[in-house]
Parts: structure tokens; sequence; C-alpha cells
């Protein structure tokens, strides 16, 4: 039975790649940092099935003692810092999880055992301002936010060990992916969760940055395969993982409130805060290396996933309603 350790267990990601995993018959090890409440609610279904490690990615030693312990075959390193607008406000503190880390993780691999094959989850966000359209592996980075950057020294280190050291080491250039599991302050599910409490009485306007940006976005259940296929390769490489078409946070809002049959511009409203000092205006990647390499494509139009996401908050919220969760 292989075994894989998935950082970032109980986020978004972390809990999709588990339950791939266990699908596929793996020991899932989970790594969970200490915090003063459990946080289990994304994986609480799969929970049983899961053995847990407590580590941080800010202490190496506790990153090295997980591996020793649990002796994975495969290392998923998904945890971070990962909201861009608090990458502003937390910059050093980024840089620390999001960036430096990698190399506590690399290192901790290479002292432990150099064979153990390393995915790293990089980002459309180290395009940032775009040198070309679509993106793909060899369009150069340009970040436009210190969570950019923290990525771009993440992906490039991971290159790095690959070429030095010869570890099975890949990295994921994924774009924005979005499930009922998102966290509540990504625009995607401050839009779902946001008409879904309009569309219930529970609110009248939502309040939102700049709805002129414009995304790839897929379903985070497709992108999770993506992981497990890149470290079931020869050779290491890195790959470009998307949907290969780009809609604006206009058209999110647009589609999400009518499905609800409400019109989005009598409840959005656009309030300064949530703009960012420098943005990202467009992203759209080209997937077609993972098409031909890993034979993978996504399944979920964006219709879909809209629909998805704002029917899942509308069952959420009913269920709060009548007292159920
Ligand atoms: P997420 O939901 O924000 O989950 C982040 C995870 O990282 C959580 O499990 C969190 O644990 C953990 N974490 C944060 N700091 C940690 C630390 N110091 N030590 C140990 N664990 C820590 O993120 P996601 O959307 O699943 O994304 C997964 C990864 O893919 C991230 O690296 C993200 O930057 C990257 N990525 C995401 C997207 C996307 O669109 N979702 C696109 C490209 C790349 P707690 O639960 O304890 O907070
Ligand atoms: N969060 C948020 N909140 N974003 C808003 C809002 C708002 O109220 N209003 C407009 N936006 C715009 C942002 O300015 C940005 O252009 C876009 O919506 C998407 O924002 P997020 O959903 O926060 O995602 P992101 O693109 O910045 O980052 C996500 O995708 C990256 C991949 O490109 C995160 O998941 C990153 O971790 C990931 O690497």
């Amino acid at each position: 039975m292989p075994k894989a350790l998935i950082t970032g267990v109980t986020g978004q990601d972390g809990s999709y790649l588990a339950e791939a995993l266990l699908k596929r018959n793996y020991e899932v090890v989970g790594m969970v940092r200490r915090s003063s409440t459990v946080n289990y609610e994304r994986i609480a279904h799969i929970q049983d099935s899961i053995e847990f490690v407590n580590g941080d990615l800010l202490d190496q030693i506790s990153l090295i003692d997980a591996i020793k312990l649990h002796e994975p075959d495969e290392i998923y390193n998904l945890a971070a810092q990962s909201f861009v607008q608090t990458s502003f406000g937390q910059p050093v503190l980024t840089g620390e999880t999001t960036a430096l880390s990698v190399t506590r993780m690399l290192d901790a691999i290479r002292i432990v055992n150099p064979k153990i094959r390393f995915y790293q989850a990089s980002s459309s966000e180290m395009f940032g301002k775009v040198a070309e359209v679509p993106q793909n592996e060899a369009t150069p980075f340009y970040p436009r936010s210190p969570y950019g950057v923290a990525k771009v020294y993440g992906h490039w280190i991971t290159v790095n060990y690959r070429e030095s050291y010869n570890l099975h080491a890949s990295s994921g250039i994924l774009f924005n992916h979005e499930s009922p599991r998102r966290g509540l302050e990504f625009v995607t599910r401050k839009i779902s969760y946001g008409a879904a409490s309009i569309k219930l009485g529970l609110e009248e306007k939502l309040s939102l940055g700049n709805l002129d940006a414009k995304r790839d976005w897929g379903f985070a259940g497709d992108y999770v395969e993506a992981m497990w296929m890149m470290l079931q390769q020869e050779n290491p490489d890195d790959f470009v993982i998307c949907s290969g078409m780009t809609h604006s946070v206009r058209e999110f809002c647009d589609l999400a409130f009518s499905h609800l049959g409400l019109n989005y511009k009598d409840h959005v409203v656009v309030d300064e805060q949530f703009f960012r000092p420098a943005e990202v205006d467009l992203l759209v990647g080209d997937y077609s290396k993972a098409q031909k390499v890993l034979d993978w494509n996504p399944t979920t139009t964006f219709k879909d996933l809209v629909t998805m996401m704002v029917e899942a908050d509308v069952a959420l919220l009913q269920r709060r309603l009548k007292g159920l969760t």
C-alpha cells in the first residue's frame, strides 16, 4: 500500500486530495498544526481513515520527525498562507510559510529519504502581470503580491533541488480552483455564500472589490487528480493545470445571482477595502502539456462550478436555519 503525507490536509485541496488517495487505497497521513480548536471541518467525513501527525511548516524538526516516523512514498506540499490579500498585510509571515518552508520540506526529504516523491503547490499567481496570453510552462513570471513572490521562490527552489540533488520533485502551476469547500474569504465562495444569504433573506448586500478581474476558474476535485498524476510519472516535471477559459468576477456574480432568480446589480456594492495594492488583471492558462503527458483534462464547466457552489451554500444555510448544523 503506497503511503502519502499531505501538508495542508485541513485545507480545500488537502481534503479533496485525501479523498482521491484513499479511493486509490493509499495510506494517508495528514500533517496538522497546533491550534486552540480542532479544525477538521473539511475532512470530518474521512477523518477516521486518515492518520494525523503534528507539524508546522515553520518548524524544520517537526517536518523531519514527521517523515522519519511515517516513511511516506509521496509528499504533497499543499500547506501555505494562501490568501493573496493577507500577504500584503503579512508579507514576512507569507514569505516564511509559503516560500522558505518549501526549502525546509525539501531539506527534510533530502536528509531522511531522497527517494520520496514531492509535489509542490505552485500557482498561476506567479504569472501576475502576464507576459503572454494564454500562460504556459514557459511563460515568464511577474508576481504582483508578496504571495506571488513567495510562490515563485517555492517553485524555483523545487526546480533547484530536483537539479542539484536528483529529487523526484514536481510543481503543479495550478490556476484558481474552487469548490463548496473553498475558504469564505476567496471571491468565488464569498459570492456563492453571499448570494445564498441574500436569497434566504439573511443579508441584503454583498461588498466586493474589483469586478473586472478575470480568472481561469476550475473545480478543485478535478485539479487534485493532476497532482497525483504528476507523481506517477517516471520523471519529475512542471505542469500548468487550468480550464483554458477566463471569466470576470462580474460574470461569476451574474451567473450566481441569476441561478437564484436574482439580479446581482441590485445587491453587489463595490467597496475600496477589497481592492489590492497591485492587481492581477487577467489569468488564462494553456494545459496542453498536461493533456499530452498526463492525459489530464478538466471535467467541470464554469457554469457547473458556479451552480455547484451556489446550491451547496443554499443547502448549508438552510440546514443552519433549521438548527441542523
Ligand atoms: P487553503 O484552503 O488555504 O489551505 C491551506 C492549508 O495550509 C490549511 O490546511 C492550513 O492549515 C495549512 N497551513 C497554513 N500554514 C501552515 C503552517 N505554518 N504549518 C502547517 N500547515 C499550515 O489552501 P488551498 O486552496 O487548499 O490551496 C492549497 C495549496 O495550493 C496552497 O499552497 C495554495 O497556495 C496553492 N494554490 C491554490 C490555488 C487555488 O486556487 N486554491 C491555486 C494555486 C495554488 P489550517 O487549517 O491549520 O489553517
Ligand atoms: N478575495 C476577494 N474578495 N477577491 C475579490 C473581491 C473580494 O471581495 N472582489 C474582487 N476580487 C478579485 C480580486 O481582486 C482578484 O482579482 C480576484 O477577485 C480573485 O481573488 P481571490 O478569490 O482572492 O483569488 P486570487 O486569484 O487572488 O488567489 C487565488 O488563486 C491563486 C491562483 O491564481 C488563491 O487561491 C491563491 O492561493 C492561488 O494561488
